[in-house]
Formats: C-alpha cells, sequence, structure tokens
C-alpha cells in the first residue's frame, strides 16, 4: 500500500500516484472528510487511489463527505469516474471552470456519463464555503496555473494545487499576468476578510510543504516576475 502521511492537523497525504507523482489528499475532522485530487496512476504498478483512499478512510472511522479537484488537469483528475463510482454518497463540488472543462467533459463521455452528471454541486462564485464537522474548508476560484483552479484552506494549511509560489511565473503560460496577479489579490483580501491565518502550504502534488510560512508574503513576492537567477561564473 502507498504511503500515508499525516503532515498537519487533520490533513494526510496519499501516494505519490501515476507518471506526475500527484498525491491524494484527505481533509479530515471526526467521523467526516474530504478528498482533493484523483489523480492517475500506472496500470498494474501501484495501487489504485480511489481504493487506497477508501481503505485509509475507512481505517480512520471517517466518511467521505467532499470531493474535490484543484484544478482540471489530467494529472489531478484522470479518475475522477472511478472515485465518483466508488464513493456514490460523497459530494463532488466543483468550480464552474472545471465542471464545464474539455478535460473534464472527455472524461465523462468517455466513461458514459454526461459531464453534469459528474458534479453534485457547482459554483460560480469567487468563493465556496463548505464545513467538516462544523470546521470551515474554504474554495476560492483563483487563476494562477490554469482557469480553473481552485485554491483551498482548511485547519490553517492552503493548498495550492499546482501553483507556483513566489514568483508570477508558472510552469507555463495559460493564464494572462494580470489575471494572476487579480486572483492573488483576491486570495489575500479573502484570508484578510475571514481573518484566516494560513500557516502552511502544501502543493497538490505534495512535493512542496511550506510548514511555517508567512503567508500573505509569500504571496505579495508571487506577484512579482523575478528575473531568472544566473548561475555565478566559477572563479579561478
Ligand atoms: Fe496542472
Ligand atoms: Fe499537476
Amino acid at each position: 500500500m502507498k504511503k500515508v502521511s499525516h503532515l498537519a492537523p487533520g490533513i494526510l497525504k496519499l501516494g505519490p500516484y501515476g507518471r506526475h507523482r500527484n498525491a491524494v489528499w484527505l481533509l479530515v475532522n471526526g467521523d467526516e472528510a474530504a478528498l482533493l485530487e484523483m489523480p492517475n496512476y500506472r496500470q498494474g504498478r501501484e495501487a489504485r487511489p480511489w481504493s487506497a483512499a477508501k481503505r485509509c478512510l475507512r481505517g480512520i472511522g471517517a466518511r467521505l463527505k467532499y470531493a474535490l479537484i484543484s484544478h482540471a488537469h489530467i494529472d489531478h483528475c484522470q479518475s475522477l469516474v472511478k472515485f465518483r463510482e466508488t464513493f456514490p454518497e460523497a459530494h463532488f463540488v466543483a468550480h464552474q471552470s472545471q465542471a464545464e472543462s474539455a478535460m473534464v467533459a472527455r472524461l465523462a463521455w468517455s466513461a458514459g456519463y454526461p459531464p453534469a452528471d459528474i458534479f453534485d454541486q457547482v459554483f460560480s462564485d469567487d468563493v465556496c464555503f463548505l464545513d467538516l464537522n462544523g470546521e470551515p474548508l474554504i474554495l476560492l476560484h483563483a487563476p494562477k496555473h490554469s482557469a480553473s483552479d481552485v485554491m483551498m484552506a482548511y485547519r490553517g494549511t492552503a493548498l495550492t494545487g499546482d501553483w507556483y509560489l513566489g514568483d508570477l511565473k508558472d510552469c507555463n503560460a495559460l493564464v494572462h499576468p494580470a489575471q494572476k496577479v487579480h486572483s492573488i489579490n483576491r486570495v489575500q483580501s479573502w484570508l484578510r476578510h475571514l481573518d484566516y491565518d494560513v500557516k502552511r502550504a502544501f502543493s497538490g502534488h505534495g512535493d512542496c510543504l511550506l510548514m511555517d510560512v508567512d503567508f500573505q508574503r509569500l504571496l505579495e513576492q508571487s506577484k512579482v516576475d523575478h528575473p531568472p537567477v544566473r548561475k555565478r561564473a566559477r572563479r579561478g
């Protein structure tokens, strides 16, 4: 079985899965849990992420209340239909940009589902408030790495998907720089408005785990297109 890591109160990481080594996140409070990311996996070479999530939830005695993705890129949502079939009681929640993405449509149709049947709740506002036994789970639509980016905040941790933090640049150029700044401002103003203190920031893949971070400062730095770091010429 793939590794399960307890990284913060109520936050578990499963995986990694697939060629791009994606995590599956479980956010837990008592007997209620939310799942984030439904990645692909290498057939025959590793446990299926939906089975691993089910086993882990059974082990901790929690039921899956919500299932979510950070954005509609294949490495984060390829198993969407498998998770949907494994957790028929869970509430699948997505931003409109995710639900209406070509990727989700392709995944749904290829499994014989109309795309509209995959999600139980689709939100089109900037923000969506969920809760696990009263503990807030905040979803913020904030495109930086992709048009369908949703950043999440839970128990003082930001789950940042594929955002590159600390610079305006990302691993692609799918979102206009002005919209990236707008998204960062949106996240900052919502956190201030809610008086919500983010202490940790975890990337969607689980490869960047910032445990004691000044998140507002990091977001400020993320608005700047820093010059590339040049390798210093070796002397002598
Ligand atoms: Fe991505
Ligand atoms: Fe990714």
